[in-house]
């Protein structure tokens, strides 16, 4: 897909992170944008910042987890622009950190609710009217942790390792429907963003009291968001499923699908 002035696109988790960095980078190519979060201030705050730069944004506070907030985002968004070139199914959190036997099922649940079925939600709501039109495209917010292995992070690794395998399954039964259909998987390594106190402040992880607070303190290499924007809609342009911007990703992607192929060449023979 290329990504061009006059575009409607759609991005969840557009409040802060990489969900704004993506709006940012958008608005710059000339796209009009529907911004949503669940954190309605911190949404508001961060559409007005675009909007003073004179973008047009159309912003609604949402709930990804929630079909129905979903569905009425959509209605909004197809009554004020009448398509949707690019749906970015990016929302996220990070829940506490532990081995699998001692995760809780509420970290469980609010993963899945959020990463696994937001994205679905994200997808049922707005690629219907893009397959109907013949042109589209999705781009879903993974992590390098689902091309590779986290230990303490069974939750998140899970969940995005589903991410990455909806996504490569979504793109296939789209470009089978038209060559102008198409969806990619964002998988970043460290991206310097508010991850942590954003998961704090909806309630899926407590940070010890002091804990660093930006990712760039104990990761200098980290990218920063619109890195990981420019990386992801340059992808897109490519024609790419995947992208995975961040040191030591592909290294990391690397050694885990050789591992899986030299047991299954063992396991085979
Ligand atoms: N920061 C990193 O190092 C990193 C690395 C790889 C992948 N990711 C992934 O990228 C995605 C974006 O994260 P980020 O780093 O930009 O964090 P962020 O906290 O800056 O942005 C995530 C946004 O999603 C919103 N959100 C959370 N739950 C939601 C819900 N139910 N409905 C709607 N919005 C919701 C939050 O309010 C927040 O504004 C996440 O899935 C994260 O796991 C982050």
């Amino acid at each position: 897909m290329r990504i061009e002035t006059g575009n409607i696109a759609v991005v969840t988790g557009a409040a802060s992170g990489i969900g704004f960095g993506l709006s940012r980078e958008l608005a710059a190519r000339g796209v009009s944008l529907v911004m949503t979060d669940v954190r309605a201030d911190a949404l508001e705050l961060a559409a007005a910042g675009l909007r003073a730069d004179g973008v047009d944004i159309l912003s609604v506070a949402a709930d990804v987890s929630n079909e129905k907030s979903m569905l009425h985002l959509a209605d909004l968004t197809f009554k004020r622009f009448g398509r949707v070139d690019l749906l970015c199914n990016n929302a996220g959190l990070v829940g506490p950190s532990a081995p699998a036997w001692e995760q809780t099922l509420e970290s469980w649940n609010r993963l899945i609710a959020v990463k696994v079925v937001g994205t679905v939600n994200g997808v049922r709501a707005f690629v219907p009217h893009m397959v109907e039109r013949g042109s589209g495209h999705v781009l879903n917010t993974a992590s390098s942790g689902g091309l590779s292995v986290l230990p303490t992070r069974t939750p998140y690794t899970a969940t995005m390792h589903a991410v990455v395998g909806f996504t490569e399954t979504l793109d296939a039964e789209l470009r089978a429907v038209s060559p102008k259909l198409g969806a990619t998987v964002l998988s970043p390594g460290l991206v310097d963003t508010d991850l942590g106190r954003n998961s704090q402040e909806l309630g899926a992880v407590t940070l010890p009291a002091g804990s660093l607070t930006s990712i760039r303190d104990f990761a200098p290499d980290a990218l920063t968001a619109e890195e990981v924007a420019r990386a992801a809609l340059d992808a897109i342009e490519a024609g790419l499923v995947h992208v995975a911007p961040g040191a030591g990703v592909l290294n990391r992607a690397r050694a885990r699908v050789a591992s899986l192929l030299a047991d299954l060449e063992i396991a085979t023979r």
